[in-house]
């Protein structure tokens, strides 16, 4: 099973299990109309058993090693979700998706997380390409794979359908050999 990854002193990225269900759904519901404006799924997470629905998904995902998503916990408290969204093995290839709380936004915080987490995958996954994909209206999206040194390859258009609108992909990418820690 995988370990939880340390991102920083208060910071740790630690797998999804079924007793963060309450926690994650509460996190969920309270930023449900930020969230809902930059991704697909908050209007079908309702309740807590949808988030154990999640939670159940995605472990199943990860025993197969088609995703690697993790709970974000800073100073001991839930509050994001960030990891491998798809891992395709025959081309040491991934890609990163986050989110993360209101409250907690502008610390930095996922930036050191997804730091850590392409660290983990270069080293440990042995990963060749990691890709991160944000609306190229979501600036604060945007900022982390920049910060981070990732490079823009281009633009994916009306790559995702969200509630109201078609959104275009900025696509970013980092290469094993690129890769400074
Ligand atoms: C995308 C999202 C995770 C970005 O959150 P964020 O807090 O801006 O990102 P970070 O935690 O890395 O913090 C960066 C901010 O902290 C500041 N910061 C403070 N200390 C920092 C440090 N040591 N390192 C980096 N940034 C630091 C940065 O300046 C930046 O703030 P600014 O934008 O006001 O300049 C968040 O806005 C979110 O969850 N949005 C909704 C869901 C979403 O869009 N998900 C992505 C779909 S592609």
């Amino acid at each position: 099973m995988t370990e939880a990854i340390k991102a920083g002193r208060a910071l740790e990225l630690r797998p999804l299990c079924l007793r963060d269900a309450r926690a994650l759904f509460a996190l969920v519901d309270s930023n449900r109309s930020r969230l809902r404006h930059w991704l697909p799924w908050p209007d079908t997470n309702l309740t807590v058993l949808d988030s154990r629905a999640y939670i159940l998904h995605v472990r199943a995902q990860t025993r197969l090693g088609a995703a690697l998503p993790f709970g974000l916990w800073w100073k001991g408290s839930l509050v994001g979700v960030v990891g491998f969204v798809w891992i395709d093995p025959a081309n040491r290839s991934a890609a990163i998706g986050y989110w993360l709380a209101q409250e907690v936004e502008g610390h930095g915080l996922m930036t050191a997380a997804v730091s850590a987490l392409a660290r983990h995958g270069f080293h440990t996954l042995q990963l060749n390409r990691i890709e991160i994909r944000a609306g190229v209206r979501n600036r604060r999206s945007r900022a982390i794979p920049e910060r981070l040194g990732f490079r823009h390859e281009g633009t994916l258009r009306q790559a995702e359908r969200l509630a109201d609108r078609y959104v275009d992909h900025a696509v970013y990418g980092m290469l094993a050999e690129e890769w400074r820690p």
